[in-house]
């Protein structure tokens, strides 16, 4: 039996649902029953009957799906496949500037459990903006700083940003999308809110995985240049056979990357690695991760 059959086998015994996010590794994705971004995830996370979810995507994703089903078990099959902007807010001092400043806080998806359970509402990059804007009395955001400003231009809020990032975005230049833009001069550029300012302002849609993928497909273009992780290129390649799409290939994440079919069997083998949250912290993190869901697309 090859590692794809043994995978399915494993599946059904186990009543398990394999969640995976845009970025992941080709083979990976192939074997999912559910790929999205970040607020697709979640959104199939809570409602999922299953009784294990293997979560192929990075840490703070597989906790959002704990989080949301107490109850069940969530594999991660890669325990160190870490996301480093999720690292970047240190949950003492994150409390502290909220005490000082009496603000809310709105906590991007990419940030711990721990982190989750201090703010008031969560947001993905698919809402950003409407989460914010329900909050008139002004907030402060963690920690995505380039997301921060993106979500500035389109409200009046005061917004205390949190200098977060992520480093496979920030790794992405004006000079990248001008190069490629040279070579694809008819492509419509489109862009993720995590990238820096001076790329977005070079973008014709900007918007999380998931809605690059619903704009490509409404889309009368045929080409598409992606500023963002190189895993999408292949979902947006496979739904859209009839279109081009050019990523940038230095756009890797390193840890979404960790998780591999290997991992994926092992995991459901050895019911491996268990995601495990102190109960009061999950109860903390629910609220505002279900306003999230609630919330909706921007
Ligand atoms: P999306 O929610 O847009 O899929 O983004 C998640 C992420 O980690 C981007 O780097
Ligand atoms: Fe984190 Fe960036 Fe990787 Fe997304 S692409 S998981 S933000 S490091």
């Amino acid at each position: 039996m090859d590692k794809i059959e043994k995978i399915k086998k494993l599946k059904k015994e186990r009543n398990a649902i394999i969640l995976a996010h845009n970025y992941q590794r080709p083979e990976v994705q192939d074997v999912a029953d559910y790929i999205g971004d970040s607020l697709g995830l979640a959104i199939e996370a809570s409602k999922t009957d299953a009784s294990v979810i293997v979560f192929c995507g990075v840490d703070f994703m597989a906790e959002s799906a704990k989080i949301l089903n107490p109850d069940k078990i969530v594999l991660h099959p890669e325990k160190h496949a870490r996301c480093p902007m999720a690292a970047m807010v240190d949950a003492v001092a994150l409390k502290k500037l909220k005490e000082e400043k009496k603000m809310d806080v709105v906590a991007y998806v990419n940030t711990t459990a721990e982190v989750k359970a201090i703010a008031d509402m969560c947001c993905t990059s698919a809402n950003a903006v409407k989460v914010v804007k329900s909050m008139p009395d002004g907030v402060i955001f963690v920690p995505d700083e380039n997301l921060g400003k993106y979500v500035k231009r389109f409200v009046d809020n005061e917004m205390i940003l949190w200098p977060g990032f992520c480093p496979t975005h920030q790794a992405m230049s004006p000079e990248d999308i001008i190069e490629m833009k040279k070579e694809h001069p008819h492509a419509v550029v489109m862009a993720h809110p995590e990238c820096m300012p001076d790329v977005i302002d070079l973008a014709d849609k900007v918007a999380s995985t998931e809605g690059m993928v619903k704009y490509a497909k409404e889309s009368d273009a045929k080409e598409f240049i992606v500023a963002t992780e190189i895993g999408l290129c292949y979902r947006m390649k496979k739904e859209m056979p009839d279109k081009e799409f050019y990523c940038i290939s230095h756009a890797v994440c390193p840890t979404m990357k960790k998780i591999t079919l290997d991992s994926v069997l092992r995991s459901l083998e050895k019911m491996q690695y268990e995601v495990k949250i102190p109960e009061d912290v999950i109860e903390r993190a629910r609220k505002p991760l279900m306003k999230m869901i609630e919330m909706g697309r921007d």
